[in-house]
């Protein structure tokens, strides 16, 4: 091993340090939005953005919602072949601006930082003229409501191309956990659950535990419908608007 690649690890892992610490101090201002008390491990952030690996020739639009202190991010970057564009939204204004520095100097963006566009907005008020192709969500699904989980998910499969894909995660163990919490918690996780339930009846093409990250997750592909018809009047009970 030589003086730089020592270099480089020593760089990459007072980031993950810093960021870990980040990560820690907003979740303790805010652990349901944050949803978690550290970032997503690589082994987690390569199965959500499997889609992007899969068409590696292609430009894509892809859009990360909930993106953090940026592991995800950090994994999708190199996969954006020229031509495709990352958008990536983030509703916490300090991971915002973090997000915002390692676009600026992320050495793959040196010459084409315009394929990544960074919001510091809720995803479910991201207001954009395109349709993507892939949708990572990194958001804290259980710790909604089902009327926003409802929302941000009719959303997702309206800003999907038709055959378009969305991953997303969830941690395990979290129903065991709420049901040691108040009775209206665990009433409220549960119908997330089963609203979650239903959109993977409809839309699901896989599933896919990490067991190597910490809390251990579970990762869903979900696929648009090849037509815009299904996606757009989609209601949790399969019925048409
Ligand atoms: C569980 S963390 C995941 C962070 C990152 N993707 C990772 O895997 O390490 C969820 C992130 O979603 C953000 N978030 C929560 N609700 C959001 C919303 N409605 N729109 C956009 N971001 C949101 C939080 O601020 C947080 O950064």
């Amino acid at each position: 091993m030589d003086h730089r690649t020592t270099t480089t690890q020593d760089r990459d892992l007072a980031q993950r340090h810093a960021e870990g610490w980040t990560f820690l101090v907003e979740a303790l201002r805010d652990l349901p939005t944050t949803g978690a008390v550290a970032p997503s491990g690589r082994a987690l952030a390569r199965l959500l953005t499997d889609p992007v690996r899969h068409h590696p020739a292609r430009p894509l639009n892809v859009l990360e919602a909930g993106a953090g202190t940026g592991s995800v991010t950090r994994s999708l970057i190199p996969l954006l072949s020229p031509g495709s564009h990352l958008d990536v939204v983030e509703a916490n204004p300090r991971f915002a601006s973090r997000l915002h520095h390692l676009v600026r100097t992320h050495p793959a963006l040196a010459t084409r930082g315009d394929q990544v566009r960074v919001h510091h907005t809720l995803v479910e008020h991201l207001d954009v003229n395109r349709s993507y192709d892939v949708i990572v969500s990194g958001l804290p699904f259980t710790n909604f409501t089902p009327a926003q989980v409802e929302t941000i998910m009719n959303r997702y499969l309206e800003l999907l191309h038709p055959g378009g894909t969305l991953t997303y995660f969830a941690y395990r163990g979290t129903r065991y956990a709420r049901a040691l919490a108040t009775p209206s918690e665990a009433r409220r996780h549960r119908a997330v659950e089963e609203l979650l339930v239903h959109y993977h009846r409809r839309y699901a093409t896989g599933c896919w535990s990490v067991w190597g990250n910490l809390p251990p997750a579970k990762v869903w592909q979900l696929r648009c419908p090849p037509t815009r018809f299904g996606a757009k009047h989609h209601t949790a009970a399969g019925t048409l608007r």
